[in-house]
């Protein structure tokens, strides 16, 4: 009888299969945060310690991932110095039939889309969890914004005609991960503070809403990542399975 994969070894499968369609000697690399671009870093350290990979350079991002990056010896590189990368590989939140996402569940959303927009490529590594015919309800869309007079903009999001209706919640915990619980706000790696706007229906217009959230002063990025993904890698029980834009 077939086993059962875990969800680490669905992530580990997705992570590795990125890379290894689609990261090649010479290449400047997007690594992305969380725990399924864990595994792709791991890859990318692998090929370069084992000499299948060759010259490349990495922008990680956020500070976790620049310190798993260091620790597997990858060569990091900043945006500074190198405003095009060949590829980004990161993970999502959710991804709607149009291949948009939403980010940010792991506080890096900033980093993650300033890098992921300067990549010619965007591949997100996704187990089916994350598969949803919208987005919206099955998970909060995380917005980075500065502290200063958080409440008044965290009002102004609410008030947004294309938010719905959704309620601006201040993420807290000794982390930006909201996967861990405390009673301190959480902070950014770029000393922000993230927002999560929780949906009762599905997002109908994220087109407008992105557009509409940029123009809240006090905001400073959204978890909304439209019209950037490549291809999608998914893990399921049956294999992989890859969705191209
Ligand atoms: C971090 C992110 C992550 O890519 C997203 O939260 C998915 O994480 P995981 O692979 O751990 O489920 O956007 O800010």
């Amino acid at each position: 009888m077939a086993t059962k994969l875990t969800q680490d070894e669905l992530k580990k499968m997705v992570g590795y299969k990125a890379v290894d369609d689609h990261v090649k000697s010479g290449m400047v690399v997007g690594l992305g945060t969380g725990s399924t671009a864990y595994f792709a870093v791991e890859r990318v350290g692998q090929k370069l310690a084992s000499g299948e990979l060759k010259d490349i350079v990495a922008i990680p991002t956020s500070i976790r991932t620049k310190e798993q990056a260091e620790s597997l010896n990858i060569p990091l590189v900043t945006l500074d110095t190198h405003s095009r990368l060949d590829v980004a590989i990161d993970g999502a939140d959710l991804v709607d039939p149009a291949l948009n996402l939403v980010k940010g569940g792991g506080g890096a959303l900033f980093r993650e889309k300033i890098v992921e927009a300067s990549a010619d490529k965007f591949i997100v590594i996704v187990d089916q969890s994350k598969i949803v015919d919208a987005l919206g309800p099955a998970f909060p869309l995380p917005i980075e914004c500065l502290p200063f007079c958080i409440e008044h903009t965290m009002r102004n999001l609410e008030a947004l005609p294309a938010m719905q209706g959704a309620k601006a919640v201040l993420r807290r915990g000794s982390s930006a991960n909201n996967k861990v619980d405390g009673e301190e706000i959480a902070i950014s790696d770029n000393n922000c503070y993230l927002v999560d706007m929780h949906f009762d229906e599905p997002i109908k217009d994220p087109v407008a809403l992105a557009d509409q959230i940029n123009k809240v002063v006090g905001t400073v990025e959204h978890g909304l990542f439209v019209g950037m993904t490549t291809s999608v890698i998914i893990a399921g029980e049956d294999g992989i399975t890859v969705k191209d834009a």
